[in-house]
């Protein structure tokens, strides 16, 4: 299966996106969770990218692009992915299919959107605790570790994104209506969009994710 995870920052793409890896053995490739690691670990690739990441912009496109075609040619995606927060502009997702020609790979089977009122997100957003070491997500109130403040998979020190301060939540938000949201037309004229309802619990949202793509649950 060769998904797209869509939606705005916060709606829980991530989330989802690691469940549905998990039960369907498919890697999740998520450009945010790549450049992470790269400015942690002081790549060139993450000292190209801190600056756009911090203040809630997004990354140029060539720098994008080129890292998902790699993620793409490797072994690991060879049957079936899902791309989480790629593509995220008309740019990327022209570039997206001018790659799978270039392969002579298939192209996707769905755009899964996910949709989640906007006051909702900031109170997802400004909940959210990540483990920088495996970048496993938890939240505050829906979604805690077993220990306070630590990773229940690597025992990490729980922390806050930096992009998660309501001064680059804001902007993100904005980036997001503005260079982003032209691609639900995008897809919804190649027939690929599947929009979930994305209010509820992770697990009515989950259940209601493969139910659009006509999976079952394990
Ligand atoms: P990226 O990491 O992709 O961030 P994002 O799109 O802003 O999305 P998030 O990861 O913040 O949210 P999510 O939808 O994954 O939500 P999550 O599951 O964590 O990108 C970061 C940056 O990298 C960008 O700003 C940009 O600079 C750069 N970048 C990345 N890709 C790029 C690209 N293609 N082009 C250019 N630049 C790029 O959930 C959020 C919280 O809510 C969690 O705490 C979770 O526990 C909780 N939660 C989840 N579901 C529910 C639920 N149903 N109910 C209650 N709480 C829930
Ligand atoms: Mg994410």
């Amino acid at each position: 299966m060769r998904l797209v995870f869509f939606g705005a920052p916060g709606v829980g793409k991530g989330t989802q996106a690691k469940r549905l890896a998990a039960q369907e053995r498919i890697p999740q490739v998520s450009t945010g969770e790549i450049l992470r690691e790269s400015v942690t670990q002081g790549t060139a690739l993450g000292l190209q990218a801190k600056g756009f990441m911090e203040s809630g912009k997004l990354v140029p496109d060539d720098v994008v692009i080129g890292l998902a075609r790699e993620k793409l040619a490797s072994r690991e995606c060879s049957h079936g992915y899902i791309l989480d927060g790629f593509p995220r502009t008309v740019a990327q997702a022209e570039a997206l299919d001018r790659t799978f020609q270039e392969m002579g790979r298939p192209g996707l089977d769905h755009v899964v959107s996910f949709d989640v009122p906007s006051d909702q997100i900031i109170k997802r957003l400004s909940g959210r605790r990540s483990c920088p070491t495996c970048q496993t997500v938890y939240h505050v109130d829906h979604d805690q570790p077993k220990l306070e403040g630590r990773c229940d998979k690597c025992g990490g020190a729980l922390v806050q994104r930096v992009d998660d301060k309501p001064e680059t939540v804001e902007s993100r938000l904005k980036v997001f209506d503005q260079q982003t949201s032209p691609l639900v037309e995008y897809y919804q004229k190649r027939g690929l969009l599947r929009r979930v309802d994305s209010t509820g619990d992770i697990n009515e949202v989950y259940r209601r994710l493969l139910k659009v793509l006509g999976l079952a649950g394990v």
